[in-house]
Parts: structure tokens; sequence; C-alpha cells
């Protein structure tokens, strides 16, 4: 079910890695809001053709966009892309990221920086280049005032994940990119909240995607992993969808610098439950 109380009509929106999985969700259910969504994806075009696909059959429009967003010049050009078909930006979703795990005695750089220069320098240039556009799309007069009322002239969502937080022996690479998002969301968020750009991340517990497909797929490493969720139950990556769609929205325009968890009670410590 969408919640059409989130008004995305007329806006445009740019989703990072959503040729599948938590991106792929979360561009369908901007597209059924009503949103002119861009679809970025690295290898899958058929992934994201069928993102357009959904997205148009939603009510949605959209355009489908190569871009590997570790690569400055590919982003760029795809915001070039963005502005020449829909002339705007509204909302920023970084979200593509990978893992490449390995345990850490024999983590090679080449590991290490695969992972640092998506899930880290990529939502750094991606949301850089987000943030420029929405300061030269409206520009604000200068002012004595400080107060200011309205909503944000522009939203950004960054995905970041559990690790954030928790430690994660075997994918130190991706928790530290993970929790280098968090801190760069809070840096970026103070700095740029006088701007009324509104900066804010989502961290995705566990996720039934292609990411973890080797845990959820097997009854015995599934059981397994339903004694670290509280809830019981995998998430989808529609649950991280709604959300997403929510932060980006004017329902949501005094949360700034949060990161809100999407995890079934993942981060509350579940082991100590009923021990400790
Ligand atoms: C990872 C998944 C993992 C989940 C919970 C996510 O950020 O990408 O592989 O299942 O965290 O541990």
């Amino acid at each position: 079910m969408i919640d059409s109380s989130l008004k995305f009509k007329g806006q445009t929106i740019i989703v990072t890695g959503s040729s599948s999985g938590i991106g792929q969700a979360c561009a369908i259910y901007f597209g059924g809001l009503g949103a002119n969504v861009v679809v970025n994806y690295h290898n899958d075009e058929d992934g994201a053709s069928e993102s357009l696909k959904k997205i148009k059959a939603g009510g949605g429009d959209g355009i489908t966009v190569q871009a590997d967003v570790s690569k400055e010049a590919d982003v760029i050009s795809m915001f070039e892309q963005t502005i020449k078909k829909f002339g705007r930006l509204d909302v920023m979703v970084s979200n593509a990221g990978l893992q490449v795990d390995s345990p850490f005695l024999e983590m090679t750089t080449k590991q290490w920086q695969k992972v640092i220069d998506v899930n880290l320098t990529g939502q750094f240039i991606c949301i850089r280049e987000a943030a420029k556009q929405f300061v030269k799309q409206s520009p604000r007069e200068e002012s004595d005032s400080k107060i200011d009322t309205g909503p944000a002239i522009g939203k950004i969502v960054m995905m970041s994940s559990v690790h954030d937080v928790i430690p994660w022996a075997g994918h130190v690479n991706y928790a530290a990119s993970k929790g280098g998002v968090s801190m760069m969301m809070k840096s970026v968020s103070q700095e740029l909240a006088p701007y009324k750009i509104r900066v804010n991340s989502i961290s995705p517990g566990a996720i039934k995607t292609a990411i973890n497909k080797s845990v959820w797929s097997k009854q015995e490493t599934l059981e397994e992993l339903m004694t670290l969720i509280p809830y019981r139950r995998i998430g989808t990556a529609e649950d991280v969808a709604k959300a997403v769609a929510w932060l980006a929205s004017d329902e949501s325009d005094y949360v700034n610098g949060e990161t809100l968890y999407i995890d079934g009670g993942m981060t509350l410590y579940p082991e100590f439950a009923d021990n400790g």
C-alpha cells in the first residue's frame, strides 16, 4: 500500500543503485507517488529498465542513467541528464553500495578501497552535486532575519546500515564505510541546514535482497539470523522504501541530521534479552 499523503508529483528524485534491492524498491515507491525518478544503475541495465517500467505503471515518470557513483565524471553526467530531462532536482537518495567481504588478516587494499570508493566516496560525490544543484536552483536572498519558515528546498537521504553502530567482523571495509556515512551525514546536515537543505540517513538491518542471499536462502542461517532480530522477521525492501519516502517528504520537515534504524530491533542488543 502506497501512502498517498506523501506528495511527490512534480518532484524529481535521483535514486542511485536503483536497478535492484532497496534502491529499486525506493524508485518504484516514489513512482507510485507521482515523482520523476532517475533510475541510476552501474551494470544491470535490465534491472533499471524493470524499475522504470514499474515507475511508469505506478503513475510516475523517469529515465535510466548508467553511472559509476565512485567516478566524478559519471556523476556529473548523471546530473546533466537529470536537469536536461526534468529541469530540477528535489530529492537525492544516495543508496548505491556493495559488500566485498574478507577476513581482516587477508583483506587486500583493493578490497578495502573498492568498498570505500563506492559506499563512502560515491555518496560524497552524489550528495555534494545534489546540494550544489539545490542551492543553484533556489537562490536564497541575503537576509538579516534568523527566522525562516517554509519547507526545505532540497532533501538528501543517505543509505547507511545498522553496521554504522554494530561492529562487523569479516566486513571491516563495509562497517568502516557505513560508520563514515553516518558522520558525513551529520556533518553535512549541520553545514547545509541554513540553506534549508535537509540531510538524513536510513540504517537498514537485514533486508531480503541479493546482498545477503547467502544468509536468508538457507533455513539454518535464516533461523540463526532471527536470533539477532527481536521482531522475528527479515525486512523487505519496501519496509525501507516507505521510510525513505517519509524522510524525503515535507511530512518530516523538522527532521534533520537523524538516522532512522529500520531493523526490527537488531540494534537493541537482542542477546541481552535474557542474559547479562
Ligand atoms: C548488510 C547485510 C546484512 C545487514 C544486517 C546490511 O547492511 O548489507 O548483508 O544482512 O546489514 O547485518
